[in-house]
């Protein structure tokens, strides 16, 4: 059947239009998905694997850089853009406001704060930078990093305070991971009179380090300094509790694990912290509520997006948090085993399944791997990322929900086959 005469069956049965049958296809999966067993098997993530548009052959083991968005997600993208484009008025525009504000109580929810603490940004590159931009630090202040963050939670820092005259300073960070006790008696012996803030990754993108968040934030809050915590590889991964952990401000990406839409993300930003923080960008359409009303005034926005990152988040939720981190751990903790036992492989990340969570690094011998990266995709089927230079070069495999152990095996076994012949 093709794609016009599938549309004509659709719209015979009074369905609305959809954009294309992979969509509908998609969408009406996510219907059918059955409530999350106790215990959910290969069988029900096959079913959440069947909520995307990615075709069956192609393994996609990339999600710390960017995931698929659901049937959910694009289906409400489109119809809401459809429906905007049909009819531009600001009468009919009216409602896409509310459905703005409804992702933001969605966001609330998922992060487990209010929404008068939260500004829908474009990515977590925007949030980390309203940070830098917007705290008070002037001379003879310090910020505490730790060494490997993102650029936009690094080399943003270290621009700043070129501007601004205040000094950076990075705590190291060993590899493999030394452990949360590491960090914890590394900032404590760091902090002096000067800091200021404290910024960190939660979970790092390079090697897949998890960082003591929790314990972090309190250390700085019991000492009056500032805390950012760069969310964009826990946000939607981890069932994220921010009125638990107490940063002062949280960044994070909808097209990253939350498997939203494009140019979405969020900045958290506590309320005993929004007196410390100027807002940087001013103009029209503010959010309705709290900090939004006077740090989300970035003009005319994507609405239709913002509502589509709320169905996102409706998903992960409705599959329950805490089953999509699981699921994901074990496909990683798969991937570890299996590579372990290919000869040559040297893996970078901790083998401590406490300090790592599904991000994955390994140098494969002495291997090119961007023409293995080249090859994996385009012989394999499988996406995944490469790291070159000298700080622990390699490929990065990042399993999400998606994600099933047929993919692992075959992660696994195209590793096998190139370190043994080369590619
Ligand atoms: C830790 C970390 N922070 C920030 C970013 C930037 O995210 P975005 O490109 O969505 O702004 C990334 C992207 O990979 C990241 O891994």
């Amino acid at each position: 059947m093709n794609r016009r005469e599938f549309a004509r069956l659709l719209a015979v049965g009074g369905v609305v239009p959809f954009v294309t049958p992979e969509i509908a296809r998609a969408r009406a999966a996510a219907e059918k998905l059955p409530p999350t067993p106790v215990s959910p098997d290969e069988t029900f993530w096959m079913s959440v694997r069947d909520q995307f548009v990615m075709p069956k052959e192609l393994t996609i083991l990339n999600a710390a850089n960017l995931c698929p968005s659901s049937g959910p997600v694009l289906d409400t993208l489109y119809q809401t853009t459809r429906d905007m484009d049909q009819d531009p008025s600001q009468e009919n525009r009216a409602k896409l406001g509310a459905g703005r504000e409804n992702t933001r109580k969605l966001l609330a929810e998922f992060l487990r704060v209010t929404p008068e603490e939260i500004v829908i940004t474009r990515n977590t590159s925007e949030s980390n930078n309203l940070v830098s931009t917007g705290v008070d630090l002037k001379p003879g202040d310090e910020v505490l990093l730790t060494a490997d963050n993102h650029p936009s939670n690094h080399t943003a820092w270290q621009e700043k305070a070129k501007r601004f005259g205040f000094t950076v300073r990075d705590i190291l960070v060993p590899n493999p991971h030394p452990g949360a006790e590491y960090y914890v008696d590394a900032f404590t012996k760091a902090i002096t009179p000067k800091t200021k803030l404290i910024s960190i990754t939660h979970l790092t993108s390079t090697v897949g380090d998890i960082f003591p968040a929790k314990e972090i934030c309190r250390l700085a809050r019991e000492r009056g300094i500032l805390t950012l915590v760069d969310g964009a590889q826990s946000f939607g991964l981890f069932d994220v509790d921010l009125s638990d952990m107490q940063p002062d401000f949280y960044s994070g990406s909808a097209h990253k694990w939350p498997c939203g839409p494009k140019e979405n993300g969020v900045l958290y930003i506590n309320k005993n912290a929004q007196s410390k923080i100027y807002a940087s960008i001013f103009s029209a359409y503010p959010g309705r509520v709290g900090v939004s009303r006077t740090f989300e005034g970035f003009g005319q926005r994507d609405e239709p997006a913002m509502i589509a990152f709320g169905e996102a988040l409706k998903l992960q939720t409705q599959i329950g948090r805490a089953h999509i981190e699981r699921r994901s751990r074990e496909l990683t903790t798969a991937l570890i085993e299996g590579l372990r036992k290919v000869d040559g492989v040297k893996i970078w990340t901790s083998p401590e399944a406490s300090r790592r969570a599904a991000v994955l690094s390994f140098q494969p011998g002495s291997l090119d791997v961007r023409k293995l990266s080249a090859s994996l995709y385009k012989t394999d089927r499988i996406g995944c990322a490469t790291r070159g230079g000298q700080d622990r070069p390699g490929i990065r495999f990042s399993p999400h929900f998606y994600n099933t152990h047929a993919d692992v095996d075959k992660a696994i076994a195209a590793m096998k086959k190139y370190m043994a012949t080369g590619v």
